[in-house]
């Protein structure tokens, strides 16, 4: 048995199946397209559902790929035990209705025994209880020993993961020890002491488990099979976990040298060093495939994850960001077979960093909180940590809750989840749109996703807008109808057709359908779950049925429109990347007849310079006037081009590439302008931050720009129409207004102080005494708040001992202020008590302290009733 590199047994394992007739496709991205009952691909068949269900053709009845995996089931033992990985890849052989068991058992063997070479009194067959057929397929064509296959019950060879395809199964396993394994319980015991290994697993998929657990037989039984690569690897370098494997290991080696810890060494560093090594290679992989760190879904993941690892890193004494160190190595490993790691890698690295740093600045405050709820709870001899306090490390110090929850469970102390929820659920609701699901123009989602498989739709509208064709199938209410008729709505599918269906961020066409009785107006044209492209129609005129030939007739400015906006978007994003670096990388896009939004990866806001030297590039290439070329091919040879691969493509596929004269290459399935000089304008509405490292930039282009510009001209029009000057002297004419308007400022200044300092003389002779205590309260005119103070010290200044209380209008609302030296203090006098009471004569309300109060109130025609009052109140207070 000879040693081999993790990426050698891939290839290996991935040529032999070639060499079996499989069409060889690479991972899939690690989000689950169009599939809600899975957050992130768990297992080779996953993406391949649609296959396996019969709901899409597969480009081949064989095919083999190794697949990226994310499985967090687990995670709370990654680290702890060596085992347990959150990243994995899994090789996998599938049969979609083409070879059975019949070929998959022998091929089996043949790779295990033949290519790599395992010795076969080393393997153990498992099969489920009543599949005889198995058995007599290993017995008879293979020569593994008869001794070695144990039949074990639903819990262990029968493979079904949430819904979908599933079925029996019959599983290899590898026997690490010396010796033999004598019966069934003897090899469960082994199995649980992970002495015998479980590497390979062929399932017999014949049924379709639905939503309500019913096992539904599928109409052509499959094979799906599923090799955990880093558990191969354990054995074929003869190393007992997957962290000593060749390339983990080299990420763990980096992540110990940059910490200053060896392996080994202390069992409690090893678990942090394990679960920074595991976490930053699930990261890197999830950031490669367009997710980003967030609060929900699978950016929840990646946060948790990422953070989980940040947190072990503090443990082991780092201070810093130090995870987007150790990307490096993972690339160096996995790059070659994963080229959107080696695509996006500063990308990648930045991610990280930012959230590392991010969280950073808030780790240090939110464990010094922890600690201190930790040591309330254990001096009140509780053991459970509230929800609200939970949710508060969440909110403010973003500690996701399963990170406090294991810090906390060091301590013994368990956290209140339904406490937290439910402040998260309130948290929630108060963001909550509500919004209608899984409708769509008031025709339910479903039933578009049960048009019949082998109804061919074909998309004939890049060249063309018009085109006649059979109409395959009609639905109304929900429901296959034969016919529609004036004045309803529903869906119609045709064999062909020249409307574009909503896609990859470009709006569905609009147009007629027609004949020479029959109108109907198409509004929306989308692709439903298997691709098949459907109109959304609304009848006219007269009647149509199935099988009836019609006319699709695309409205062609609005299609004009679009694509104009289409093409600036690729522009702009070749621009972004020039100007402001290759770490812009697509995040969305949104194309409609109006405008074009563009969304991308960008870690600050774009200044104003970037954006005009962005918009004058696109208008400088549209003026350059490049042939749009098209052409469709392998996405290697795209790449080559120098095609920028957008996140979810998948490599292996043929790809449609739009190249904009060299200046932009990108793959794209949407229609374009054939020669940029079309787009006519270019102009950039707006720029914003929509999420963290997301900027949005708002675009028009064509006629529209030209709109944009003529409502600016408008304004501007009116701007010097008012401001009665011309266009040009604007800004001379507003600066002269706003200097004009500042020496105004200074002269209303000084009249206040003047008038000010003429109430002066008016109020020092307006003083009264009670019980020896000098007082005066006096109602000014339109002195504010800080002249209003400065006065109210000079007089009490002047008087030496006394108490001052002034009172003013300023604008509609009314100031009082009131002060007073020590010795009257003492004598009872209490500003704070005083202003409070003459306040509230006023509407208003305040306080302060026994030498100095402020307040406010609302209505000025109280004002003297209000400074009345201050006789009364003195009266009550110096006794
Ligand atoms: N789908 C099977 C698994 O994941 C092969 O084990």
């Amino acid at each position: 048995m000879e040693k081999m590199g993790l990426n050698q047994i891939r290839e290996a394992y991935l040529k032999f199946f070639e060499s079996k007739e499989h069409l060889r496709l690479n991972s899939f991205s690690l989000v689950p397209k169009n599939d809600k009952s899975l957050l992130l691909i768990n297992a080779g068949m996953a993406p391949l559902k649609p296959y396996f269900t019969g709901l899409q053709t597969p480009p081949n009845k064989r095919i083999a790929t190794c697949q990226k995996c994310i499985r967090t089931g687990d995670i709370e033992n990654v680290g702890k035990t060596s085992r347990h990985a959150t990243f994995f890849e899994m090789l996998g052989n599938f049969s979609f209705g083409d070879y059975f068991k019949n070929e998959v058992i022998p091929w089996a063997w043949e790779f295990v025994t033949e290519v790599l070479s395992i010795p076969k009194e080393k393997l153990y067959v498992t099969i489920y209880l009543d599949d005889d057929e198995a058995y007599e397929l290993w017995t008879t064509k293979t020569d593994v020993n008869p001794k070695h296959i144990f039949r074990l019950g639903k819990e262990d060879n029968f493979w079904e993961h949430g819904v979908g395809p599933c079925g029996p199964c019959s599983e290899i396993h590898f026997y690490k020890d010396e010796g033999e394994i004598v019966s069934a319980e003897d090899f469960v015991e082994k199995s649980d002491a992970d002495r015998a290994v479980e590497f390979w697993n062929l399932v017999f998929t014949q049924f379709d488990k639905d939503e309500e657990g019913n096992y539904n037989k599928l109409d052509f039984p499959n094979i799906d099979t599923g090799m955990g690569l880093e558990r191969m690897a354990t054995i074929m370098q003869g190393v007992e976990t997957i962290f000593e494997v060749d390339t983990i290991k080299s990420i763990l080696d980096k992540s110990g040298e940059l910490v200053g810890i060896k392996y080994g060494e202390d069992q409690v560093k090893d678990v942090s060093l394990r679960i920074i090594t595991d976490h930053t290679r699930s990261v890197a992989f999830m950031i490669s495939d367009g997710i980003l760190p967030s609060n929900e879904g699978r950016g929840y993941v990646l946060r948790r994850l990422l953070r989980r690892a940040a947190r072990h890193g503090r443990l082991l004494g780092v201070e810093e960001a130090f995870l987007n160190k150790i990307v490096d190595t993972v690339i160096e490993n996995s790059g070659e077979a994963y080229l959107e790691l080696k695509d996006k890698q500063e990308y990648i690295k930045k991610v990280i960093a930012i959230e590392e740093e991010r969280f950073g600045e808030t780790i240090g405050s939110g464990m010094e909180i922890l600690k201190g709820y930790i040591e309330k709870i254990q001096k009140e001899n509780e053991n459970v940590l509230s929800g609200d306090k939970v949710f508060k490390l969440y909110d403010t110090y973003g500690f996701p809750v399963e990170l406090t929850q294991e810090i906390l469970e060091e301590k013994e102390i368990c956290v209140d989840l339904d406490g937290f929820n439910e402040e998260m659920r309130i948290q929630r609701e108060r963001a909550r749109a509500a919004r209608g699901e899984n409708t769509y123009m008031g025709t339910d989602v479903k039933v578009l996703d049960t048009i019949p498989v082998e109804i061919e739709t074909t998309f004939d509208g890049y060249n063309n807008l018009e085109l006649t064709s059979k109409v395959k199938v009609i639905i109304k209410n929900d429901e296959f109808v034969s016919s529609i008729e004036e004045g309803e709505k529903g869906i119609i599918v045709m064999e062909a057709t020249p409307f574009y269906a909503e896609m990859g961020g470009q709006v569905g066409d609009k147009g007629i359908i027609y004949t020479d009785s029959f109108t109907a107006k198409v509004e929306d044209c989308k692709k439903n779950i298997g691709g098949k492209i459907v109109h959304f129609v609304e009848v006219e005129k007269g009647s149509i049925s199935l099988e009836d030939d019609v006319t699709l007739k695309v409205d062609k400015i609005r299609r004009e429109k679009v694509e104009k906006n289409h093409s600036a978007t690729h522009m702009i994003h070749a621009a972004l990347r020039q100007v402001i670096g290759d770490h812009v990388h697509q995040s969305g896009s949104y194309v409609d007849d109006e405008r074009l939004r563009f969304d991308f990866t960008h870690f600050t806001a774009v200044t104003t310079e970037e954006l005009i030297e962005i918009e004058n590039l696109v208008n400088k290439k549209i003026m350059e006037v490049y042939e749009v070329d098209t052409k469709v091919m392998t996405l290697e040879e795209a790449r080559e081009s120098g095609a920028v691969a957008l996140f979810d493509e998948k490599y292996g596929d043929r790809v449609r590439v739009v190249n904009i004269g060299g200046f932009s290459t990108e793959l794209c399935g949407g229609t374009h302008v054939n020669n940029s000089g079309k787009i006519g304008l270019f102009k950039i509405i707006s720029e914003s931050g929509i999420a963290a490292g997301i900027r949005r930039i708002e675009a028009v282009t064509g006629e529209n720009a030209l709109r944009f510009i003529d409502k600016k001209n408008e304004v501007l029009r009116m701007v010097s129409e008012t401001l009665k000057c011309s266009e040009k002297e604007i800004i001379n004419k507003l600066e002269q207004q706003s200097n004009e308007l500042k020496e105004k400022d200074k002269e209303i200044s000084a009249l206040k102080a003047k008038l000010a300092s003429g109430s002066e003389d008016e109020i020092l002779n307006n003083i009264k005494e009670i019980n020896g205590v000098k007082y005066t309260a006096t109602v000014l005119k339109d002195i504010d708040g800080e002249a209003l103070r400065d006065l109210a010290d000079k007089i009490k200044n002047k008087m030496s001992s006394g108490l001052v209380v002034l009172g003013s209008k300023s604008g509609e609302k009314v100031q009082f202020v009131a002060m007073a030296t020590k010795d009257v203090v003492s004598k009872g006098v209490h500003c704070g008590k005083i202003i409070k009471e003459v306040a509230k004569i006023a509407g208003g309300g305040g306080g302060g302290r026994p030498d100095m109060a402020q307040a406010g109130g609302k209505n000025a025609e109280k004002l003297g009733e209000a400074i009345e009052q201050v006789q009364k109140i003195m009266e009550d207070l110096v006794k």
